[in-house]
């Protein structure tokens, strides 16, 4: 007797292996998540994600030059806004010469090509670390949509090529895309987190930005109204559907690895592009363990890019992807 499929053929040395390998990472893949500060001269470690860095804008063209010539040919940026300039309907979004607004302007004078992404929601702005605007005791949808679309409007005058709302407000897609066309952004693509899910992995980014919902009496202490609960699937179907009759142009699901059946799901019913945020507590996890040395960092690293590629993402937001890119 011998066994009627010898599958090992196909695994015995590496030729083969690579020959038949369905997943490959590329530099390409990766959109680079940057935090920037103000000031001059600041590389600011962010305690809770090893060796990931806030930068002022003089060394944030320094970095884009450097990820530029790696082959990333993309970047999200986010904003670290003075607790002077925050209040509940983010004003300070929408100033032509805000942070955001020369922060987008100093990536295009840096690497011209670069495409340029932006974070589109309140809490970086927000006195309460919400989404949204706060009234009563709740996130207000519908009045927060023109603050978002305002916002959006704002980094597509200062040069965005994509705006990515975060927010998880209903209807935000629409009001976005309306705002923009009428104002004749008409190649300023949407990039929506359509699947986002009310995750704890988001810690590490809320350090980073200072932009965690407030302990304060009657403001909800989570954002479980506006982001998806973790233990729903179809749902994520329903939003994804919602932003992409709504003008989405590339849909996102976010955490990445704890949430690949989503993608696969959506991968599965969607002819849009599908992104996939592998998150700022996805990135702490991985650098304590192997800080730790229980886990080997590069390994684990490329195991699970590929694993977030394999379940469906065109594309993938990483904190990794410096790292990744200089092992490919
Ligand atoms: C802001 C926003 C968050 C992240 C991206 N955009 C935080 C949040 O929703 O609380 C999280 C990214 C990460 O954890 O890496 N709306």
């Amino acid at each position: 007797m011998f066994p009627l499929q010898r599958h090992r053929r196909l695994r015995k040395n590496d030729s083969i292996r690579s020959l038949i390998r369905e997943t490959h990472l590329s530099p390409t893949d990766f959109i680079v998540p940057l935090f920037v500060v103000e000031g001059k001269g600041v590389k600011d470690e962010i305690g809770s994600m090893p060796n990931y860095y806030r930068f002022s804008l003089d060394l944030l063209a320094k970095e884009v030059k450097e990820l530029w010539q790696m082959g990333l040919k993309s970047v999200l940026l986010f904003v670290k806004v003075e607790d002077a300039l925050k209040d509940n309907r983010g004003v300070e979004a929408t100033n032509p010469d805000g942070l955001m607004q020369r922060a987008i302007k100093t990536v295009k004078n840096a690497a011209p090509e670069m495409l340029v992404m932006t974070d589109v929601a309140l809490d970086p702005y927000s006195i309460y670390g919400h989404d949204g605007i706060v009234d009563q005791g709740k996130i207000v949808n519908d009045r927060t949509n023109s603050f978002l679309a305002q916002m959006a409007l704002s980094h597509a005058q200062a040069g965005a090529d994509f705006v990515a709302p975060s927010d998880m407000m209903d209807g935000r897609i629409l009001e976005i895309r309306s705002v923009l066309e009428e104002a004749h952004f008409t190649d300023t693509g949407i990039m929506s987190y359509s699947a986002k899910f009310a995750s704890a992995f988001y810690g590490p980014f809320r350090d980073a930005l200072d932009s965690a919902p407030v302990d304060v009496k009657d403001i909800p202490k989570d954002k479980k109204t506006y982001q998806m609960d973790p233990a729903n699937r179809s749902e994520a179907l329903k939003e994804t559907f919602s932003d992409i009759d709504e003008g989405a142009d590339i849909v996102m699901v976010k955490p990445g690895l704890c949430y690949l059946d989503i993608v696969r799901d959506i991968a599965n019913e969607v002819e849009v592009p599908v992104a996939v945020y592998q998150v700022s507590g996805e990135y702490a996890m991985l650098k304590a363990a192997a800080a730790k040395g229980w886990l080997d960092h590069d390994a684990v690293m490329l195991e699970q890019l590929t694993a977030i590629k394999r379940a469906g993402a065109s594309m993938i937001a990483s904190y990794f992807a410096k790292d990744a890119v200089k092992l490919l």
